[in-house]
């Protein structure tokens, strides 16, 4: 006879079957919750491939239709677009030109739609100025918080007016939500909803995006992105979106971040959002070129994460392709 009394409390009766297991998931992946990021870029002649995000590529403005075609035909909710300008300035004039790259292939995305999905739009000035700045600069040099809010709100009429039916302000201002809803709401676009990148840290993984729109920047963005390790402050500033109007809110990069998503999400009466930055991805495909990984499950586990810590829609470069996995019930 065992001296070991027999455990009552078999937490592992519930891990039994694969059908347990999927009775009992908390955490269910559905291709209506991702949204894929899409880079244009002006003067491409044929899509080009971002060496540091591989799989990925900067569309032309004819390339483009067949990417939202494969978005919607993958049943996600959305696309956000970035553009990649061929000439840059010190204000970002081609964030606010209706012929800016931005705002052409945002036509061209709502065209290409037809309301099937959710055309959104980056609305900040990093891509757009010579400085590679989220803002125009005050004369020693650094970025001027409410010049900035002057040209973000004739940059949210450009895009509403392009078709935009989301605004994602990922530039990291104060007051940038109040000063655009009010811009929008003069104007009479009422309807267009804002998605405030609240939370957004400084983070080193944003490096192959910076490949991937051609960043200019030297120095870094430290005196308006998050420092990395604030939690509290991802909440206030959040809270501080909310108050201004913001619909949905974010936290962005996800993966390293879970504890302030959650934080958020415990806390937010409005949707909350995650973007699965390019680091994220380059990090799995890297891992997984080199057969150190298995890339399908590592992508999958990725994204659920971020799903079970909090996030109601995850941004993701994947978006497409889990789409897919998810469908054919791959990605339990
Ligand atoms: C700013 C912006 C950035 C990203 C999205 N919007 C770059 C930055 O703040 O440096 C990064 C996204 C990614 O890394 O995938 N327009």
């Amino acid at each position: 006879m065992s001296s070991t009394p027999a455990p009552r409390i078999r937490p592992r009766r519930l891990r039994e079957t694969p059908a347990l297991r999927r009775l009992v998931s908390e955490t269910r992946l559905d291709p209506a919750e991702l949204v894929l990021p899409i880079f244009v870029r002006e003067g491409a002649v044929a899509p080009l491939p971002i060496a540091s995000m591989p799989g990925v590529v900067q569309h032309t403005l004819e390339s483009l239709p067949q990417a939202i075609e494969e978005a919607a035909a993958a049943g996600i909710g959305g696309v956000m677009l970035f553009g990649v300008p061929e000439v840059r300035d010190a204000r970002g004039s081609g964030a606010t030109d209706p012929d800016g790259i931005l705002n052409l292939a945002t036509r061209v995305a709502a065209g290409a739609s037809a309301g099937r999905l959710v055309v959104q739009t980056d609305l900040c000035l990093d891509e757009f100025t010579d400085h590679g700045h989220c803002g125009v600069l005050d004369e020693r040099g650094r970025v001027d918080n409410d010049a900035t809010l002057e040209r973000y709100t004739a940059m949210a009429l450009a895009q509403a007016r392009a078709g935009s039916e989301l605004l994602g302000l990922s530039g990291m201002m104060d007051g940038q939500v109040a000063a655009v809803r009010d811009a929008l709401d003069d104007a009479g676009h009422r309807d267009v909803a804002l998605l405030a990148y609240s939370a957004k840290y400084a983070s080193a993984f944003y490096g192959p995006f910076r490949d991937a729109v051609e960043s200019t920047l030297e120095g870094d963005r430290r005196s308006y992105q998050l420092d990395p390790g604030n939690r509290r402050e991802g909440l206030r500033e959040a809270m501080i979106d909310i108050d201004e109007g913001a619909d949905i809110v974010m936290v962005k990069p996800a993966g390293s971040y879970l504890d302030v998503l959650a934080d958020v999400a415990a806390a937010s009466e409005v949707p909350v959002w995650a973007y699965q930055v390019s680091g994220e991805y380059a990090m799995i495909e890297a891992a997984a070129a080199h057969g150190w990984i298995d890339r399908t499950r590592a992508v999958i586990e990725s994204v659920r994460a971020i799903r079970r810590a909090g996030a109601d829609v995850v941004l993701t470069y994947w978006a497409v392709e889990l789409a897919e996995w998810i469908r054919k019930g791959d990605a339990a």
